[in-house]
Order: structure tokens, then sequence, then C-alpha cells
């Protein structure tokens, strides 16, 4: 029987098991690199069939959070290849996320200037700045002569990513983030070939999608999406339309995977979104996300309703989850405090089995 523990195929690559550690942010970067401590948290959770790293910002305008790593200067693929190196010296795969924050972002990180977005819509809530929590203001909308250009800054960090050792990457069109901020309408207001009907809010997306396979190739390229989060204040008309779209689109561009957060990472769904459906129009690997246990994985997986599962914050605490799962040995606690920010403490101590 398929579980969470066989081998599977993602693009060239033969995953050991279903097991994917999901991508999480931990600010602990020296600036925006990467750094030894990094190298050496990955590696530990290398039994995961595949990890995602934490977003990776594309360019200096997607950075929205305080210590996170970008994937578009040398240096910052000098810091990646010491943990590409790390996770593939022990046998594991590795993909990057390739982030833009958008409007999810402030001034203080742009010289002054407004995050741009698809349109000006402020956000509800507070950004994460170096000075702390300061209010979202409202951000600019990016002109559609722009749009080519972030295109073009996914491509390059795609090609950073090759760069720095990476088996692949993940384009972030999930949790509010720049991509899903132009697929949902309650954020996108457009009246160019990018707003609109829903084959125009997913434009962008497809854009991107094709020029980053185009640039590393499809078969390693994955997508995240979460079509019922309304975290960073995001809200669709219509989202099982809008994701079956969404799953049709990049099945016929090709990408290897499709990453799906299928719960509401902060607040009640507006809507019921049925997943089956969005898997249905997909033909390449579902990864499910959001709240798995060991039984529900195993299910999920021998039910054929997910092709591997992603845990989170359980890898935080878990360096080696996947042994753990297969010896029905007890899960470490994780420690809230330490998420964001901080050194080794909460992020490599974190004991493994022993014997
Ligand atoms: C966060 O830093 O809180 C965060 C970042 C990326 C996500 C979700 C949450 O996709």
């Amino acid at each position: 029987m398929t579980d969470l523990f066989s081998p599977v195929a993602l693009g060239a690559n033969t995953l050991a098991n279903r097991m994917v550690m999901a991508p999480m942010t931990r600010n602990r970067c020296l600036d925006t690199v990467p750094t030894d401590l990094t190298a050496e948290y990955y590696q530990q959770r290398a039994g995961a069939g595949l990890i995602i790293t934490e977003g990776a910002q594309i360019s200096e305008q997607g950075i929205g959070y305080p210590a996170t790593p970008g994937i578009h200067t040398p240096e910052q693929i000098a810091g990646w290849k010491k943990v590409t190196t790390a996770v593939h010296d022990v046998g594991g795969h590795i993909y990057c996320q390739l982030w833009h924050c958008g409007r999810i972002s402030h001034p203080d990180y742009h010289g002054g200037a407004k995050p741009v977005a698809p349109s000006a819509v402020q956000p509800a809530g507070q950004a994460f700045t170096y000075e702390g929590l300061k209010d979202f203001v409202e951000p600019r909308a990016l002109e559609t002569a722009e749009i080519d250009a972030i295109v073009e800054q996914y491509r390059h960090a795609a090609a950073c990513a090759m760069k720095a050792g990476f088996d692949g990457v993940e384009l972030h069109a999930a949790n509010g983030y720049l991509l899903d901020q132009f697929l949902r309408d309650g954020v996108n207001q457009r009246n160019d070939i990018y707003g609109g009907s829903i084959e125009n809010r997913t434009r962008l997306l497809r854009e991107v999608a094709e020029a980053v396979a185009d640039e590393i190739g499809a078969n390693k390229v994955g997508v995240r999406i979460s079509p019922v989060n309304i975290f960073n204040d995001m809200h669709d008309s219509e989202p099982q339309a809008l994701f079956n779209a969404v799953a049709r689109m990049l099945s016929g561009v090709g990408v290897a995977y499709l990453h799906v957060v299928e719960v509401s990472l902060l607040g009640e769904p507006d809507d019921a979104v049925d997943m089956t459906q969005i898997r249905e129009r997909f033909s390449g690997l579902y990864i499910a996300n959001g709240g798995y246990d060991q039984a529900r994985g195993h299910a999920a997986i021998a039910q054929g309703n997910a092709d591997l599962v992603a845990y989170g914050t359980p890898y935080l605490a878990n360096p080696d989850l996947p042994e753990r799962f297969k010896q029905g040995a007890a899960l470490n606690e994780t420690d809230q405090t330490t998420f964001y920010g901080g050194d080794a403490h909460g992020y490599t101590d974190y004991p493994a089995l022993t014997g």
C-alpha cells in the first residue's frame, strides 16, 4: 500500500518518502543571506522526502519581513549553496520558495516608497519591520508596463536558485502575497489585462509559471496556493471557480506539483472550497498541507486524495519527523516564542531521537 513512507518521483528526482517540510519563515538570516546555522537547520530536517525552504525574496522589491533570505544576488546564492550542499550531502532534496510580498510589506524596506500591489487596497493589520509592528500602508498599484519586469524578477530568481544548487523552485502564490493578491478579487481591482475576469487575474501567475518553466524546466517547478486562507486580509467572491481555473491553467503549463494550503491560517474562511475539484483539474503531483497528523497523512495518500503531505510546525520541533512517525515515537513540543528571529535556540537545538 502507498503511504507517507513510500518513495515518489518528482521531476528527475526520486524522493525517499512523501513527507514534505513545509516552507516556514524563521527570520534568522544575516541581512538577507542564509548562514551556516541555516544550513545546519535544513540538514537536520533532510530526512523529509522534500524540503521547501522558507520564502526567499526574488528581488529587493519583494521583501516584507526582517532577516528573511533573498535569492537574487551572488552573496545570497553563495549562502544558499551551503544549504543545498548540506542537504544533498545527507541524501535530501530541496526546493527554494520564490517570494514577493507585494502589499504585505512597509515603506521602511523601500527607502520610504510604498510597497507595490495589483491595486491600491490597504490590508488591515500591521507589518513586521526592523522597528517592530507598524500599520500597513496603502500600496502603489503596479502599472501594466511594470508587470513584465516582475515576471523577469521571478525568472532571474529561478536561475539564481539553480546556481545555488536547488533541485527546483516553488512559486509562492498563497497566503496573501503578491501572486495571490493578483488572483483574488478582494484585492485585485485592476481594469487592465491583469484584472477583472478569472482569466485576467490568473494571467500573472501563468506568465510567471511559464517564464520560470522556460528558464529551468517545468518538471522543477511547483506552485503553492491557499484557496480558503483569509490571512493577510484576503478575500474572493468565487474561490472555487477561481482555484479550479488556477489548477487547470497550471496543469496546462505542466508544472510538477500543486501545493495546497487547505485551511485558513488565521480566521474562518469566507467560503468552503472542495479541494478534490482542484486536484481533479491538475495532472501533476498534489501536495496537501494544513493540520495533518500521521494518521490523516497516511489516509490522504492511501485514499488517493494527495500524493504527498506537507508538515509545518511539527517539523520545527522534530528534525527527524519521518523517523518519529515510523517508530510511533512522541513528538517534541513546539515553542512558539522562538518561531521568528533569534539564534540556535528553538532552531537547531530540538533533539532528535537517540539510539
Ligand atoms: C509569516 O511570516 O507569518 C508568513 C510568511 C509566509 C507565509 C505565511 C506566513 O506564507
